[in-house]
């Protein structure tokens, strides 16, 4: 069972955890999804692991060093483990089996565009990735058996060790202890050093993390460099440049003051314009978890009948959405494409970038043909499918 939303701890509402603990600092919230059930048992996640297309990893731990083996596997390799000392880990889960997008819901009230990806690990007793640092948010889920998580409550700067792949820090050392069971949560801060063990029970200990993304400066110029190309791109100038400047390999303070300005003008750029770049940017999905466009293209027509005779709309899983509203601009993000829409559609677009199962009434695309459109448009690019089945 996946739990609908988080149970916070007394005196935590989604209000004070944005803030007072969101980037700032660890939060142990036990039971906040009660009764959490894995829906993917640990032969399932296994399955994944030996797929080409899926992102996994598998962490041994012997004699206090941690060897890490990149899938995909073959059967044989996860059918022969040992009884302990191992961690399997799954990548971007919920855009291969897109109904474990549902694990998603209960952290909504943060955007979707700065969730990276849900990771599943399956781990024996002592199975560890080892004591690590993210440069990332996450929500780590107990999902089956249990867990003993060590953390250092304060983010510092930490050596990592290199005698590993695995970016272990040197000399970890953790002020905080906890044994998380199914249905408990932590949530860690970027920085935070982190240490979680799988401990002995009847169950294999699975966890699910929630990893967010946030890029870095260098990431954003270097994108945003590339997108200023494609449209215009002013040369460095130095009209009534005067003599002393004039001089054999001097970089003059008006040079300088001149690179300033012409780089300056990038971040002047309006927001309707930064917004439709960073839109972009922000969901433009790794070049392997792309949806693919439809074979046989819809007609609109044939689209609204198969919603009057009872299908439903659904997001393709790996779909990722955005959406930018201004006084005088929509603009929806799918995929790192930027579409612009009528503002008159909001309550479309709106409902596009919240739900998985999407509640588009046919008649709502009869009485709209930008909107019956724009929605034929997404499903012939396969960023929505039709269910008929439901
Ligand atoms: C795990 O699930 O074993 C690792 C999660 C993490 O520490 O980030
Ligand atoms: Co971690």
């Amino acid at each position: 069972m996946i739990a609908p939303r988080l149970v916070w701890p007394v005196g935590v509402s989604v209000e004070h955890f944005l803030a007072n603990t969101w980037q700032q600092r660890p939060l142990r919230m036990p039971a906040a999804l009660p009764g959490f059930q894995s829906p993917l048992s640990p032969d399932e996640l296994a399955g994944l692991a030996c797929d080409e297309g899926i992102e996994s990893r598998l962490v041994l731990h012997r004699a206090g060093n941690w060897t890490l083996q990149a899938g995909p596997f073959a059967e044989s390799d996860l059918q022969e483990l040992p009884t302990s000392d191992w961690s399997l880990l799954v990548q971007d889960v919920e855009k291969h089996l897109p109904e474990l997008a549902r694990v998603l819901d209960p952290f909504r009230f943060l955007p979707s565009w700065r969730m990276d990806d849900l990771m599943v690990s399956c781990a024996a007793p002592g199975g560890s990735v080892g004591p690590h640092v993210d440069a990332y948010d996450v929500f780590l889920i107990q999902a089956q058996g249990r867990r003993r998580w060590q953390w250092d409550s304060e983010a510092r700067n930490h050596r990592t060790r290199e005698d590993s792949e695995l970016s272990l820090v040197q000399g970890f050392i953790p002020d905080q202890d906890w044994i998380t069971e199914p249905g408990d949560v932590l949530y860690l801060p970027p920085g935070v050093a982190h240490f979680g063990v799988a401990l002995p029970g009847d169950d294999l200990c699975m966890t699910y993390s929630i990893g967010f993304r946030a890029p870095s400066r260098s990431e954003l110029l270097q994108d945003l460099a590339f997108y200023l190309s494609e449209t215009s791109d002013p040369r460095y100038t130095d009209p009534g440049m005067c003599v002393e400047e004039s001089r054999d390999g001097v970089i003059g303070s008006a040079a300088i003051r001149r690179v300033r300005e012409l780089l300056g003008q990038v971040l002047t750029m309006d927001d309707n314009s930064l917004a439709r770049w960073f839109g972009s940017f922000v969901t433009e999905p790794k070049a392997w978890l792309k949806p693919l466009p439809k074979e046989e293209l819809m007609t609109t027509e044939s689209l609204i009948n198969a919603l009057e005779n009872g299908a439903w709309l659904r997001r393709h899983g790996m779909a990722l959405w955005a959406r930018w509203q201004s006084s005088d601009r929509l603009i929806l993000f799918i995929d790192g494409r930027p579409v612009d829409v009528s503002p008159e559609l909001s309550p479309l677009v709106s409902e596009l970038c919240s739900h998985l199962d999407l509640n588009v009434d046919a008649s709502v695309l009869r009485a709209s043909a930008k909107g019956a459109s724009l929605i034929t448009d997404l499903v012939n690019n396969g960023d929505l499918e039709i269910d008929y089945d439901k």
